[in-house]
């Protein structure tokens, strides 16, 4: 049997106090109805219809990517009237699985066991027993326990106001019979809107059954109307993928203070992660990595046994096994360092390679640079890539050692093992083996002396022409 969702997402979400539609806010970097349309899509034989409505144009923008169809409610009259915009696609013999775009926390197993609970005779209806109701739909039941209908909170009588049990908003129905309960909807009711939750009272009118089912918690069936809510299932939501890793095998030395923003494609045995690190995108871990505190990395690849030390941002790069990065070393896109390089504390690194065993361990800047192996480049030499208008590269050849405060302007070349002097300005290529250093000759000035300062020059001057004389 085919599945249509239908995802809720055209209301404003006044409280966000936003001009980005409420739905486009983000858990983890990803928009809500994101979120709620990843788990859709892991539903079998399902199509997915979004209701769309305010932010039109911002929505569709931001969400083109997605696979659904998009089904427009100009006004946003209820709930009802949002799933009235799709009764011409509704098949009678599908499955109607109603879900919010503000709901992004929902379990597929969840919906699964709502999808079994609806059928020819029987509604599947996801409630949820909260201490403080208040604002939500309440779940009326008989003396025998059985659900009579959904009253809203404006609509509520006292006695009704006192239920914990609410309605989610989510739910599993026949097609042909939510069609017909559809066709039904008025706007009767205190906020003179279409109530979807009204079917409830039709389907036990037409004796078809109740069966409720509750979420393994309430963060799961909560939906995001303020920005306090939604900073609460972020903070759910990164606990969730926490607790994954550490399931994998990888410590987390503070849970709490981790940030996993997209997923991490490869996963290492004993990766060890200290605390603020973000990890933003698609990234592979190695076996025995340790990424230490404050670290963000995005989109790249690190090899086993890699050590990254504290404070470093690292993005679309690839490092290689073995080495040891920072404290405080940045590595920019296009950065490729193989097996055991040593990046030291500020040291920044931009489209380059650098080849094993070679070493950059203070105050440096690598662009548009080739490195060889077993490189040695001292504290305070800058690649000189730009001369303005264009980027030049640079290639330091195998076994070259370069002095500390050297600049290299590109396009330049240091042959294989070269040695360059400190503090040398290296403009011309240099040839291998030998030592090249360009540097002012050293001079030492004797009978020198220190200047003085001049208001003491200026009482020595008054001193010897008599305007004043010395105290005795
Ligand atoms: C609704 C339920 C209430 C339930 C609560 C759970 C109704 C009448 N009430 O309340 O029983 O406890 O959800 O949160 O259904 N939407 C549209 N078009 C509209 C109106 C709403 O797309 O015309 C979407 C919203 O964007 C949102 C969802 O439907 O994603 C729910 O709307 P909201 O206004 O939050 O629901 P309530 O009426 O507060
Ligand atoms: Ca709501």
């Amino acid at each position: 049997m085919t599945t249509t969702i239908v995802i809720l997402a055209a209301g404003k979400g006044t409280r966000m106090r936003s001009a980005i539609p409420k739905i486009m806010h983000k858990i983890s970097d990803r928009p809500l109805l994101e979120h709620v349309y990843d788990m859709s899509k892991q539903l079998p034989n399902s199509q997915i219809k979004i209701i769309y409505g305010h932010g039109a144009e911002l929505v569709r923008e931001g969400l083109k990517h997605l696979d659904a169809d998009w089904i427009e409610q100009k006004q946003q009259l209820g709930t009802g009237h949002a799933v009235q915009q799709i009764t011409g696609h509704i098949e009678d013999s599908n499955k109607v699985l109603i879900l919010y775009g503000d709901v992004p926390l929902l379990k597929l197993d969840t919906v699964n066991t709502l999808l079994d609970h609806a059928g020819e005779y029987s509604l599947g209806l996801l409630t949820v027993n909260l201490s403080e109701p208040r604002g939500y739909g309440r779940i009326v039941r008989d003396s025998s326990g059985n659900v009579l209908k959904i009253v809203e909170e404006k609509d509520a009588t006292q006695g009704e106001k006192l239920i914990k049990e609410v309605n989610t908003g989510i739910m599993a129905v026949k097609g042909d019979q939510l069609k017909t309960w559809l066709g039904q909807l008025n706007n009767n009711n205190a906020q003179g809107e279409y109530y979807l939750t009204d079917i409830i009272e039709m389907a036990v009118r037409d004796n078809i059954k109740i069966i409720t089912h509750q979420p393994h918690n309430e963060d799961e069936v909560m939906g995001v109307n303020n920005r306090m809510q939604l900073s609460h299932l972020e903070r759910v939501f990164q606990q969730e993928q926490a607790a994954y890793l550490m399931e994998q095998g990888v410590t987390l030395r503070d849970p709490a203070r981790f940030d996993l923003r997209g997923s991490i494609e490869q996963l290492g045995q004993d990766i060890e992660i200290d605390v603020n690190v973000i990890l933003e995108g698609q990234n592979k871990i190695g076996h025995n990595v340790i990424i230490g505190a404050n670290t963000r990395i995005k989109n790249s690849s690190i090899g086993d046994n890699v050590e990254i030390l504290d404070n470093c941002v690292i993005e679309n790069a690839i490092i290689g096994p073995g080495s040891r990065i920072g404290p405080f070393a940045r590595l920019r896109p296009e950065t490729v360092l193989a097996n055991d390089v040593h990046i030291g504390n500020f040291v920044e690194i931009k489209k380059s390679d650098v080849a094993e065993k070679s070493k950059i361990n203070h105050l440096s800047y690598i662009g548009d640079t080739t490195v060889g192996s077993n490189v040695n480049i001292g504290a305070g030499t800058i690649t000189c890539n730009y001369d303005g208008v264009n980027k030049h590269r640079t290639v330091i050849e195998d076994g070259a050692f370069i002095g500390s405060d050297t600049q290299l302007v590109a396009p330049v070349t240091v042959g294989k093992n070269a040695t360059i002097g400190a503090g040398s300005t290296i403009t011309k290529n240099t040839p291998e083996n030998q030592l090249t250093l360009s540097r002012n000759k050293q001079v030492s000035i004797s009978g020198w002396q220190r200047p003085v300062k001049n208001d003491c020059k200026d009482a020595a001057a008054k001193l010897m022409s008599g305007t004043i004389t010395k105290d005795k």
